[in-house]
């Protein structure tokens, strides 16, 4: 059986785009039970619509707490008996209590190399910090914010005329290649969560995979060949 996905985004969606694109290749043995945002014009919506996935709107302004509306989010996506949920640019902090049935089924991409630059901004920050090297982070969801287990990143070298758009289109990119390849191994069985660890084919992972031209490797190893 494809693992059942829930997608959370806020924005235009391209992350949501890559996964699509890469189940509709044959590539990703998920199925998209629902797209959810908390904003009615979210590009990922649209792409929802047109790859004919479910979508949902809840509005914060429609709840009297951070609390109440996380709660009846998770209760929806219960509801779609939704196995993983991947936040793809949904720009809300989550509350610690209503996601702490769903640890290890959450995982979030992070426009940083993590631990660095948690929060917003993050490619303004690393070109002031004056960084050659910057990045993408896939991680499981705890109630830290960008704080969760690191599962997978992306690292692309700071080009000295890099301005924050270039940084983050080229970024973007490596993105749409992280996600998806994190998403299938999960998909595949071969990372999951246990006891707060992330492991990989059952093995402890000691740092997180890292993409490489050929998809994940073992960022341990060096090697190039799938984990
Ligand atoms: C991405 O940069 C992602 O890393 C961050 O939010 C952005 C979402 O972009 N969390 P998109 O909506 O997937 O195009």
């Amino acid at each position: 059986m494809p693992l059942r996905v829930a997608v959370l985004a806020s924005g235009r969606g391209s992350n949501l785009g890559a996964l699509i694109a890469t189940r509709d290749a044959g590539r990703l043995p998920v199925q998209f039970v629902r797209v959810g945002s908390d904003k009615p014009d979210a590009g990922a919506l649209a792409l929802a619509r047109t790859a004919g996935i479910p979508e949902m709107v809840l509005e914060p302004a429609d709840f009297p707490s951070r609390a109440d509306y996380d709660r009846a989010l998770f209760a929806r996506l219960a509801d779609d008996r939704a196995e993983l949920v991947v936040l793809a640019g949904f720009m809300r902090v989550l509350d610690g209590d209503a996601i702490a049935p769903w640890t290890g089924r959450i995982i979030n991409i992070h426009p940083s190399l993590l631990p660095k630059y948690r929060g917003l901004h993050t490619h303004r920050r690393a070109l002031r910090a004056g960084d050659t090297e910057h990045g993408a982070s896939v991680h499981y969801v705890s109630a830290e914010l960008d704080g969760g287990p690191l599962i997978a990143q992306a690292r692309i070298p700071i080009l000295p005329d890099d301005d924050e758009d270039a940084l983050a289109a080229r970024l973007l990119h490596q993105e749409h290649r992280l996600l998806p390849a994190v998403v299938q191994l999960i998909a595949s069985g071969r990372i999951a969560l246990r006891g707060g660890q992330v492991q990989c084919d059952g093995q402890p992972l000691p740092v997180p995979l890292q993409l490489g031209v050929d998809g994940l490797h073992s960022g341990a190893s060096g090697h190039t060949s799938a984990p």
